[in-house]
Protein backbone atom coordinates (compact mmCIF):
# COMPACT_ATOMS: atom_id res chain seq x y z
CA UNK A 1 0.00 0.00 0.00
CA UNK A 2 0.97 3.38 -0.31
CA UNK A 3 0.77 5.07 3.24
CA UNK A 4 1.45 9.12 3.21
CA UNK A 5 1.68 10.21 6.96
CA UNK A 6 2.28 13.64 8.23
CA UNK A 7 4.21 14.64 11.45
CA UNK A 8 5.73 17.01 13.62
CA UNK A 9 4.83 20.76 14.16
CA UNK A 10 4.18 23.48 12.10
CA UNK A 11 5.95 26.77 12.61
CA UNK A 12 3.80 30.04 11.56
CA UNK A 13 5.83 32.73 11.30
CA UNK A 14 5.64 35.77 13.31
CA UNK A 15 8.45 38.22 11.46
CA UNK A 16 11.59 36.66 9.68
CA UNK A 17 13.29 35.25 12.16
CA UNK A 18 9.98 34.13 15.05
CA UNK A 19 7.40 31.97 14.60
CA UNK A 20 4.27 30.03 16.46
CA UNK A 21 5.45 26.56 17.23
CA UNK A 22 4.12 23.91 19.57
CA UNK A 23 5.55 21.12 21.69
CA UNK A 24 5.18 18.05 19.33
CA UNK A 25 8.21 16.42 18.46
CA UNK A 26 7.57 14.12 15.60
CA UNK A 27 8.40 10.80 17.12
CA UNK A 28 4.44 9.76 17.52
CA UNK A 29 4.57 10.15 13.20
CA UNK A 30 7.76 8.91 12.76
CA UNK A 31 7.11 5.48 14.62
CA UNK A 32 4.14 5.25 11.94
CA UNK A 33 5.80 5.82 9.27
CA UNK A 34 8.75 3.64 10.14
CA UNK A 35 6.58 0.53 11.06
CA UNK A 36 4.51 1.40 7.82
CA UNK A 37 7.94 1.06 5.73
CA UNK A 38 8.76 -2.51 8.21
CA UNK A 39 5.41 -3.53 7.15
CA UNK A 40 6.62 -3.14 3.48
CA UNK A 41 4.16 -0.34 2.29
CA UNK A 42 5.58 2.61 0.52
CA UNK A 43 5.53 5.55 2.72
CA UNK A 44 5.77 9.15 1.91
CA UNK A 45 6.32 11.13 4.82
CA UNK A 46 5.40 15.41 4.96
CA UNK A 47 7.25 16.45 8.19
CA UNK A 48 7.25 19.78 10.12
CA UNK A 49 11.14 20.52 11.62
CA UNK A 50 11.71 18.02 14.04
CA UNK A 51 15.32 17.01 15.57
CA UNK A 52 14.96 13.11 15.00
CA UNK A 53 16.35 11.19 12.07
CA UNK A 54 14.21 10.69 9.07
CA UNK A 55 13.12 6.83 8.44
CA UNK A 56 15.71 4.97 6.12
CA UNK A 57 13.21 4.35 3.17
CA UNK A 58 10.97 6.47 2.71
CA UNK A 59 10.30 9.74 0.90
CA UNK A 60 10.57 12.88 3.15
CA UNK A 61 8.93 16.15 2.29
CA UNK A 62 9.63 19.07 4.76
CA UNK A 63 7.36 21.66 5.70
CA UNK A 64 7.18 24.99 7.94
CA UNK A 65 3.63 26.22 7.83
CA UNK A 66 0.54 24.31 7.75
CA UNK A 67 0.06 25.87 4.29
CA UNK A 68 2.63 24.30 3.12
CA UNK A 69 1.18 21.00 4.75
CA UNK A 70 -2.22 21.50 3.40
CA UNK A 71 -0.39 21.38 -0.01
CA UNK A 72 1.56 18.89 0.39
CA UNK A 73 -0.85 16.80 1.33
CA UNK A 74 -3.71 17.92 -1.50
CA UNK A 75 -0.33 16.85 -4.00
CA UNK A 76 -0.14 13.71 -2.76
CA UNK A 77 -3.05 12.59 -1.71
CA UNK A 78 -3.91 10.84 -5.29
CA UNK A 79 -1.09 8.85 -4.54
CA UNK A 80 -1.97 7.38 -0.88
CA UNK A 81 -4.09 4.36 -0.17
CA UNK A 82 -4.20 5.61 3.34
CA UNK A 83 -3.40 9.15 5.07
CA UNK A 84 -2.28 9.49 8.95
CA UNK A 85 -2.72 12.62 10.18
CA UNK A 86 0.05 12.49 13.12
CA UNK A 87 1.09 16.26 12.33
CA UNK A 88 0.61 18.88 15.22
CA UNK A 89 -0.93 21.51 12.41
CA UNK A 90 -1.45 25.04 14.13
CA UNK A 91 -4.58 26.11 14.49
CA UNK A 92 -3.72 29.68 14.28
CA UNK A 93 -1.12 31.87 12.22
CA UNK A 94 0.07 35.53 12.14
CA UNK A 95 -1.36 37.81 10.08
CA UNK A 96 0.18 39.90 7.69
CA UNK A 97 4.36 38.83 8.91
CA UNK A 98 6.94 41.52 8.64
CA UNK A 99 10.01 40.18 6.16
CA UNK A 100 11.88 42.27 8.72
CA UNK A 101 12.71 40.96 11.98
CA UNK A 102 10.48 43.35 14.64
CA UNK A 103 13.18 45.53 16.90
CA UNK A 104 12.56 45.57 20.75
CA UNK A 105 12.73 49.27 20.53
CA UNK A 106 9.34 49.49 18.43
CA UNK A 107 7.55 47.75 21.99
CA UNK A 108 5.91 44.32 22.44
CA UNK A 109 4.08 43.70 19.16
CA UNK A 110 0.37 43.81 19.16
CA UNK A 111 0.38 40.04 16.95
CA UNK A 112 -3.28 39.45 15.28
CA UNK A 113 -3.86 35.77 14.44
CA UNK A 114 -5.97 34.68 11.81
CA UNK A 115 -7.01 30.34 11.14
CA UNK A 116 -4.89 28.20 9.50
CA UNK A 117 -6.51 25.78 6.97
CA UNK A 118 -7.99 22.79 8.53
CA UNK A 119 -6.08 19.98 6.05
CA UNK A 120 -8.22 17.34 7.29
CA UNK A 121 -11.67 19.15 6.95
CA UNK A 122 -10.06 20.59 3.43
CA UNK A 123 -9.05 17.19 2.22
CA UNK A 124 -12.72 15.56 2.92
CA UNK A 125 -14.63 15.66 0.01
CA UNK A 126 -11.11 14.34 -2.16
CA UNK A 127 -11.19 11.34 0.00
CA UNK A 128 -12.74 8.94 -2.38
CA UNK A 129 -11.75 5.21 -1.16
CA UNK A 130 -9.00 5.97 0.88
CA UNK A 131 -8.54 5.50 4.50
CA UNK A 132 -7.80 8.58 6.71
CA UNK A 133 -6.40 8.60 10.42
CA UNK A 134 -6.13 11.64 12.71
CA UNK A 135 -5.17 12.11 15.69
CA UNK A 136 -6.88 13.92 18.34
CA UNK A 137 -4.34 15.90 20.92
CA UNK A 138 -6.94 17.34 23.92
CA UNK A 139 -6.74 18.16 27.45
CA UNK A 140 -10.06 17.26 28.66
CA UNK A 141 -13.25 15.75 27.85
CA UNK A 142 -10.95 13.84 26.16
CA UNK A 143 -12.97 10.67 24.54
CA UNK A 144 -15.71 12.86 23.86
CA UNK A 145 -13.79 15.58 22.17
CA UNK A 146 -11.97 12.84 19.98
CA UNK A 147 -15.51 11.57 18.84
CA UNK A 148 -16.76 14.94 18.12
CA UNK A 149 -13.56 15.55 15.60
CA UNK A 150 -13.75 12.03 14.19
CA UNK A 151 -16.93 12.55 13.20
CA UNK A 152 -16.73 16.36 11.78
CA UNK A 153 -13.26 15.45 9.88
CA UNK A 154 -14.64 12.46 8.23
CA UNK A 155 -11.84 9.99 9.49
CA UNK A 156 -12.16 5.89 9.56
CA UNK A 157 -10.85 5.85 12.58
CA UNK A 158 -9.12 8.59 15.42
CA UNK A 159 -6.13 8.04 17.76
CA UNK A 160 -7.06 10.16 21.04
CA UNK A 161 -4.86 10.79 23.82
CA UNK A 162 -4.26 12.90 26.70
CA UNK A 163 -1.93 15.63 26.56
CA UNK A 164 -1.54 16.61 29.95
CA UNK A 165 -0.76 13.68 31.73
CA UNK A 166 3.56 13.40 31.54
CA UNK A 167 4.16 9.91 30.47
CA UNK A 168 1.89 10.34 27.11
CA UNK A 169 1.42 12.81 24.28
CA UNK A 170 4.10 15.59 23.53
CA UNK A 171 7.92 14.97 23.21
CA UNK A 172 8.18 11.60 25.39
CA UNK A 173 8.74 8.34 24.03
CA UNK A 174 5.63 6.62 25.49
CA UNK A 175 1.91 7.38 24.53
CA UNK A 176 -0.90 5.94 26.21
CA UNK A 177 -4.18 6.07 23.37
CA UNK A 178 -7.67 5.27 22.54
CA UNK A 179 -8.51 3.97 19.26
CA UNK A 180 -12.20 5.47 18.60
CA UNK A 181 -14.19 4.60 15.33
CA UNK A 182 -17.52 5.96 13.08
CA UNK A 183 -19.88 3.52 14.81
CA UNK A 184 -19.28 4.42 17.77
CA UNK A 185 -16.54 1.84 19.14
CA UNK A 186 -13.35 2.59 21.17
CA UNK A 187 -10.64 0.86 21.96
CA UNK A 188 -8.16 2.00 25.07
CA UNK A 189 -4.70 0.79 25.48
CA UNK A 190 -2.76 0.82 27.89
CA UNK A 191 0.65 2.83 27.80
CA UNK A 192 3.08 1.66 25.62
CA UNK A 193 5.98 2.86 23.35
CA UNK A 194 5.15 4.65 20.57
CA UNK A 195 6.92 1.70 18.34
CA UNK A 196 4.16 -0.11 19.54
CA UNK A 197 1.07 1.93 19.28
CA UNK A 198 2.20 2.83 15.75
CA UNK A 199 2.24 -1.36 15.12
CA UNK A 200 -1.46 -1.78 17.02
CA UNK A 201 -2.04 1.35 14.61
CA UNK A 202 -0.89 -0.15 11.41
CA UNK A 203 -3.11 -3.46 12.47
CA UNK A 204 -6.23 -1.64 12.24
CA UNK A 205 -5.39 -0.29 9.44
CA UNK A 206 -4.86 -3.67 7.88
CA UNK A 207 -8.24 -4.22 9.15
CA UNK A 208 -9.73 -1.31 7.80
CA UNK A 209 -8.55 -2.28 4.00
CA UNK A 210 -9.90 -5.14 4.29
CA UNK A 211 -13.31 -4.08 5.62
CA UNK A 212 -13.00 -1.45 2.47
CA UNK A 213 -12.28 -3.89 -0.18
CA UNK A 214 -14.71 -6.24 0.56
N1 LIG B 1 -5.47 18.86 11.86
C1 LIG B 1 -5.55 19.30 10.54
N2 LIG B 1 -5.51 20.65 10.28
C2 LIG B 1 -5.43 21.55 11.29
C3 LIG B 1 -5.39 21.11 12.64
C4 LIG B 1 -5.41 19.75 12.89
O1 LIG B 1 -5.65 18.47 9.64
N3 LIG B 1 -5.40 22.86 11.01
C5 LIG B 1 -5.52 17.40 12.11
C6 LIG B 1 -4.40 16.86 12.99
O2 LIG B 1 -3.29 16.42 12.22
C7 LIG B 1 -5.08 15.70 13.70
C8 LIG B 1 -6.54 16.13 13.80
O3 LIG B 1 -6.71 17.14 12.79
O4 LIG B 1 -5.03 14.51 12.96
C9 LIG B 1 -6.94 16.71 15.12
O5 LIG B 1 -6.03 17.71 15.51
P1 LIG B 1 -6.22 18.50 16.88
O6 LIG B 1 -5.14 19.52 17.00
O7 LIG B 1 -6.42 17.50 18.00
O8 LIG B 1 -7.65 19.18 16.66
P2 LIG B 1 -8.12 20.52 16.01
O9 LIG B 1 -8.77 20.22 14.71
O10 LIG B 1 -7.00 21.51 16.00
O11 LIG B 1 -9.30 20.98 16.99
P3 LIG B 1 -9.25 21.71 18.45
O12 LIG B 1 -8.44 22.95 18.29
O13 LIG B 1 -10.69 21.96 18.72
O14 LIG B 1 -8.65 20.73 19.42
Amino acid sequence: MNILVTAGPTREPIDAVRFIGNRSSGKMGYAVATEALQSGNNVRLITGPVAIPAPVGAEVIHVETAAQMLAEVRSHLPWCDVLVMVAAVADWRPVNPPARKLKKEDGPPRIELERTEDILATIKPEKGGRIVVGFAAETHDVLNEAARKCERKGLDMIVANDVSSSDAGFEVDTNRVTFLFPDGSREPRPLMPKSAVAREIMARISALTRVAKR
